[in-house]
């Protein structure tokens, strides 16, 4: 599906979007510091904008213990960590040399140590049928292309593992003119859902990757996944705008999902 020309990058030939997003995301680094540091330190699990608990939409599986866990597109790892401080043998993977710095400092910090790997999670290196979970929250998700990284997640999970990811809503995809940063979702329709594939930011370079919800469904089952639950994150009534996510606001959110999590799982 991708017919990009590759691109040279620090001496490796990444695709075009992934020089792309390892560009962005090294730039985007220093933000991610805070809001790392603050996850790490915290001992329960919150998922996505909102901050929505694990004990309400529970994505990790019961019992971790001695589990092999990937995290595509870690960032700072503390998904990672949290994984970790469940029994999990976790190891992260992603394109960004200075969240994975970030990310090995937080490690020595709270004394956990676990493999961070630079690379792209469209096509690792790790064997076939090395992990019993894999989980994205905001990472390969939505910045890697699906064709390319739900194959590759099938092939290194082992028969019956999970794969959790979240990303963003797709209502709230059709009711942003385009990633205008402060022209937040509307309550109409704005783009069409038909050919979505591909965005690219207008006022940068990163590319996002969304699909409608009839496609999702026929790649992860193309690719042996059985869909356990599609999980509509709504803001809770206490949540406030953030500056940083100006492309919704609260109150939109508390109406249509901004985010959601795919819960699937490969056929025994
Ligand atoms: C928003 S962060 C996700 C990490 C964390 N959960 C968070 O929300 O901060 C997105 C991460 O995806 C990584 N990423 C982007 N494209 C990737 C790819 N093709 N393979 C692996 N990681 C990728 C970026 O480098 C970035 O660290």
């Amino acid at each position: 599906m991708s017919d990009e020309a590759p691109s040279e990058t620090r001496g490796e030939t990444l695709p075009e979007h992934v020089a792309a997003n390892r560009e962005a995301w090294d730039r985007y680094a220093a933000d991610y510091v805070g809001p790392g540091e603050r996850a790490w330190a915290s001992p329960e699990p919150s998922w996505g904008i909102w901050g929505v608990p694990e004990t309400e939409i529970r994505l990790l599986p019961d019992d971790l213990k001695g589990a092999d866990t990937i995290e595509l597109g870690c960032g700072t790892a503390y998904v990672s960590a949290w994984l970790a401080q469940r029994g999990a043998r976790p190891t992260g993977i992603d394109n960004s040399p200075n969240q994975l710095e970030t990310a090995r400092r937080l490690q020595a910090e709270h004394g956990l140590d676990f493999p961070l790997h630079l690379g792209n999670a469209e096509t690792t290196t790790f064997a076939d049928a090395s992990f019993d979970f894999a989980i994205s929250e905001y990472g390969a998700a939505l910045w890697a292309d699906p064709y390319l990284w739900i194959p590759e997640a099938a092939r290194i999970l082992r028969l019956g593992a999970q794969l959790v990811f979240l990303t963003n809503g797709l209502l709230m995809q059709l009711a942003m003119e385009e990633y205008m940063k402060d022209d937040p979702a509307k309550a109409t329709l704005r783009r069409p859902l038909f050919r979505m594939h591909r965005s690219v930011w207008p006022d940068d370079t990163a590319v996002e990757f969304h699909l409608p919800h009839g496609e999702w469904i026929r790649l992860l089952r193309e690719h042996g996944f059985e869909i356990e639950r599609l999980v509509e994150i709504q803001a809770p009534p206490d949540a406030v705008d953030s500056p940083k996510h100006s492309h919704v606001t609260a109150d939109w959110a508390r109406q249509w999902p901004s985010e959601e999590v795919w819960v699937v799982r490969k056929r025994g």
